[in-house]
């Protein structure tokens, strides 16, 4: 803590005695402290109901403030949350903040606050664990007072501000961070990967969509076994995604997309049950689509424009919530099943595979070798689009069993035969395009 933060801490404390001791005067204060902080932005339109004159006696009713209502610490009236998200606040962080002596949780997301990392106004609030700048326009080279927020931070959002330099060493300061958003910044150079990995408690981890130096994904990060969310898509990530962060068994969403990532997917990333969102395309990623996937609560999963081939093995059946696949531009090959979720596995009248998820929505495989017709039934899917394969046979004759297609495309395959009249069934397709087949006679 820096000597700044220590002297107004000191002299609150003396204030804290003078005004003794009870909690009614810690609420007075504290409503006191609100209005000075309405005061401090201009008293903005939003915060029209922190009026001290109006009639609302009690402060706690006032828009975004929560109090306490822990009678050992006060019985009432002692603020401990403000969410002021979407609040259209301009201008700076007030330091009065911080004379909210139980402030435990300060939402200020999806404003347009400027300055640097009010590390100044915020060092005083010694019970914050929750504080949450994201969305502003917050910008500045010194992160690195951080390191001066209270040590019970469990989370931390500076995502979408224009953060720029490197990330601080000192996130170190912080070991009980369970969240850590820095995404969409313009940090650079190199992020200190061996500190973040200390931080054992890790949740959410995002450093996603910052001008970082080429670097593969640390090894560093294996350590941070609780991790749930890991974004760290468009940063410059290079080489080959690590066999060790198959430690990494919390995971629900992993998005590594948009990087240099190269070599193959590893077997991990496809056992992992608790994985719902994967997400690896835009990379220059090699090798064949797995066989075994036992990662049975992926719902979605994006793949595209990497440099992936083989086929789609049996286990994709298992993906019954799958709902959004995007296999575009790789090099994939494989016989598309007629019938997307119409069978069970398990059916004994008919044994044909699904192959994809009966739930299916959102498929995209344009740009490979996929073969096999239009698939006959798909009562979900909303959008097909296969442009450039080699799919052929004819458009199902029966068009009802794809009644909620909104966009199919298929331009460029070897479809032949008629077009079904049964295609004017279709009344929520907004976007067809049947061009480059060998389709005859008109959309009636
Ligand atoms: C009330 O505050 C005291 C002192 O901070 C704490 O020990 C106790 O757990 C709190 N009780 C509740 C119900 O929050
Ligand atoms: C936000 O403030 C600007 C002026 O600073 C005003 O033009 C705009 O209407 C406000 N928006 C909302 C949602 O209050
Ligand atoms: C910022 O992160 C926190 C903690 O993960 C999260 O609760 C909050 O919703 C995020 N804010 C925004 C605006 O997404
Ligand atoms: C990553 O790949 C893109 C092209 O996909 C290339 O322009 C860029 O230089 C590469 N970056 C690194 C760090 O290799
Ligand atoms: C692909 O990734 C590069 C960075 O490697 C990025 O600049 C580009 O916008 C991405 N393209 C798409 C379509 O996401
Ligand atoms: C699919 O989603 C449902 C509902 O969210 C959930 O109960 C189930 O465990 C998920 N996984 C599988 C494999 O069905
Ligand atoms: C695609 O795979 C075929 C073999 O299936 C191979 O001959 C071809 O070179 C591959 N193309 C690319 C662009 O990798
Ligand atoms: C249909 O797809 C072809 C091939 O991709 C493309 O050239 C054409 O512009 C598309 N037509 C429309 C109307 O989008």
């Amino acid at each position: 803590m820096s000597n700044t933060c220590l002297l107004a801490v000191l002299v609150g404390g003396v204030l804290l005695l003078l005004g003794g001791e009870g909690s009614s005067q810690l609420a007075v204060g504290d409503r006191h402290t609100l209005v000075a902080i309405r005061k401090g932005w201009g008293n903005p339109r939003h915060l029209a109901s922190w009026d001290p004159a109006a009639a609302a006696a009690d402060h706690c009713s006032w828009e975004g403030v929560t109090c306490s209502s822990n009678a050992t610490t006060g019985g009432g009236g002692v603020v401990t949350e403000l969410s002021l998200h979407d609040m259209n606040l301009t201008g700076t962080v007030p330091a009065a903040v911080c004379d909210l002596a139980s402030l435990t949780r300060l939402d200020l997301s999806n404003n347009q606050l400027t300055g640097a990392f009010p590390a100044a106004a915020l060092c005083r609030c010694s019970r914050l664990r929750f504080l949450d700048l994201a969305n502003n326009a917050l910008h500045g080279a010194h992160t690195r007072d951080i390191g001066r927020l209270s040590p019970a931070m469990e989370h931390l959002n500076l995502s979408s501000n224009r953060f720029s330099g490197a990330v601080p060493l000192a996130v170190a300061a912080l070991p009980a961070l369970r969240s850590l958003l820095l995404d969409t910044n313009r940090f650079t150079g190199v992020y200190p990967a061996a500190e973040i990995g200390k931080l054992a408690g890790l949740e959410c981890l995002t450093l996603a969509v910052n001008a970082f130096a080429p670097a593969p994904v640390p090894v560093a990060f294996a350590k941070l076994t609780k991790l749930i969310y890991f974004w760290m898509s468009e940063m410059n990530i290079i080489g080959e995604i690590p066999k060790a962060l198959s430690s990494l068994t919390e995971l629900t969403q992993l998005d590594l997309s948009s990087n240099n990532l190269t070599g193959a997917i590893p077997a991990w990333v496809w056992r992992h049950e608790k994985l719902e969102y994967l997400y690896l395309n835009n990379n220059t990623l090699i090798g064949e689509l797995p066989r075994t996937v036992t990662a049975v609560n992926l719902i979605e999963i994006d793949l595209s424009t990497n440099q992936l081939r083989g086929e789609m093995s049996e286990d994709f059946d298992n993906l019954r919530n799958l709902t959004f696949l995007s296999l575009n531009r790789n090099n994939l090959s494989g016989e598309l099943p007629p019938d997307l979720g119409k069978h069970s596995p398990l059916s004994s009248i008919d044994i044909s595979r699904t192959v994809i998820s009966p739930n299916i929505q959102w498929i995209e495989m344009g740009n490979n070798k996929f073969s096999g017709s239009i698939p006959r039934t798909a009562i979900k899917l909303l959008v097909f689009s296969a442009e450039n394969n080699q799919l052929d046979g004819e458009l199902p004759a029966d068009m009802s069993k794809l009644a909620n297609l909104i966009e199919l495309k298929v331009p460029d395959n070897r479809i032949t035969g008629p077009i079904p009249a049964s295609i004017k069934l279709l009344l929520n397709l907004k976007s067809l395009n049947l061009s480059g087949n060998q389709l005859i006679g008109a959309i009636s």
